[in-house]
């Protein structure tokens, strides 16, 4: 889950990284009395900042320095509800503004590659970093960090070093680096980014843009972290999926999918998307990842169907379970049941492919219901093309 600005900035701020103060705004009104309060510690200047889940917001226009509450007032009105790169401006922050007398870049990221943490610093930081990176890496340090170890004394000096900071400057930014660190750490995130992070006319070093992404897997023992999610912006299928305990994607297609592990899952997303061009136009395409794991309970199976039913662009369901340690014809049961709790609720047509173990007991099972809807299929690709022909009428 990616974080907007300002959460990050309330994270770092709990973990001792230097900030500015900021406050979200979501009319221009507020945006003028936070202005108003927020500016007193900067002369009245402030910063107007769109909060949207995306980089490149400065050269959007959507950053903008106010030096009035009055100004503020009138940025906040000019950005809020602008379009950057797709993400609709419902919120500003209004920052106190910082007299910027040097802009570097630091992160640290997950490092899939190498399995390992990676810290990336840099003495010219700010919008242009991206480019940066692809033109000049070597004003990039790039220095592996150790999980086990993290960023200590010895491994902030190495990446200070590597970057090339001043010398008057280092201790300050390794001090602003370990409590980065610190956030990495305590709140599992995957990406801790600083852009930039500043040297002020003063002499302080601050954390002015952040950008963090926090691992979901570790959301079991972060309980603070519910609060931060945008729920607004939740596709509601996926909302209602997750409040199920399902694991559910939603695509853009016209056929709903079900299966049991995510690989089968994946694999019948290809199969349909395959089978699918071979209707005019390329008509039938998925319309979702959905995997009910091992169990397959009736419970389960009824909660997947009544998701994907209820996305309007569903024409038909792919139902591709292969038996394991869950048979067949438990399977098999988990769908009469799901049907027969949804009762009218189920309006779509349902192709089913059962193989595995007790296939046969399983195919008795749904052929003895004769459920007006169901069709059997025997095999994954046959059953692909039954579900996109049914979707693509
Ligand atoms: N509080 C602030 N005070 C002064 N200048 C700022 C402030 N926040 C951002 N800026 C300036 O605006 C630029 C872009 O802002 P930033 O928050 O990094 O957004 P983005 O990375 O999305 O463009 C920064 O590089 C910095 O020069
Ligand atoms: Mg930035």
């Amino acid at each position: 889950m990616d974080l907007f600005e300002y959460q990050a900035r309330d994270v770092f701020e709990k973990h001792g990284v230097p900030v500015l103060a900021g406050a979200v705004a979501t009319t221009p009104q507020e945006a003028r009395a936070a202005a108003e309060t927020i500016g007193q510690k900067s002369g009245g200047v402030t910063v107007v900042k769109a909060q949207v889940k995306t980089g490149g917001r400065g050269k959007a226009g959507g950053v903008k320095v106010a030096k009035t509450a009055d100004e503020a007032e009138a940025h906040a009105k000019a950005i809020l509800g602008m379009d950057i790169k797709g993400h609709t401006v419902h919120q500003v922050m209004i920052a106190q503004g910082a007299q910027i007398a040097e802009e570097y870049y630091f992160s640290i990221l997950l490092d899939r590659a190498n399995r390992t943490y990676l810290a990336m610093c840099s003495v010219e930081g700010g919008m242009e970093i991206e480019q940066l990176a692809v033109e000049r890496p070597e004003a990039l340090a790039r220095i592996a960090v150790d999980p086990n170890v993290g960023i200590d004394d010895a491994k902030a000096k190495e990446i200070v070093d590597a970057a090339g900071f001043d010398d008057a400057d280092k201790s300050a930014i390794a001090d602003a680096i370990k409590k980065l660190w610190v956030v990495y750490r305590e709140e599992d995130a995957t990406l801790v980014e600083v852009n930039p992070l500043v040297k002020t006319e003063q002499g302080d070093i601050v954390a002015l843009d952040g950008k963090v992404t926090l691992d979901e897997n570790a959301d079991f023992r972060q309980p603070d972290h519910a609060a931060l999610e945008d729920t607004e912006a939740a596709d509601p299928l996926e909302a209602k999926a997750k409040a199920k305990g399902l694991n559910y994607v939603k695509l853009d297609g016209n056929v709903g999918i079900i299966g049991n592990g995510a690989g089968l899952v994946m694999s019948t997303l290809d199969v349909v998307a395959y089978a699918g061009e071979d209707f005019t136009g390329g008509k039938a395409k998925p319309a979702n990842f959905l995997d009910i794991g091992g169990g397959a309970s009736a419970e389960v199976m009824a909660n997947g169907l009544d998701v994907i039913l209820g996305d309007e662009q569903v024409k038909s369901v792919f139902v591709n379970v292969f038996g394991g340690i869950t048979a067949c014809d438990a399977v098999a049961n988990g769908i009469v049941g799901a049907l027969k709790t949804l009762g009218d609720g189920a309006t779509k047509p349902l192709v089913v492919r059962l193989d595995g173990n007790a296939v046969e007991e399983g195919r008795r099972i749904l052929a003895e219901f004769n459920h007006p809807l169901v069709t059997i299929e025997a095999t994954m690709d046959g059953a692909a093309r039954k579900a996109a022909e049914l979707a693509a009428k």
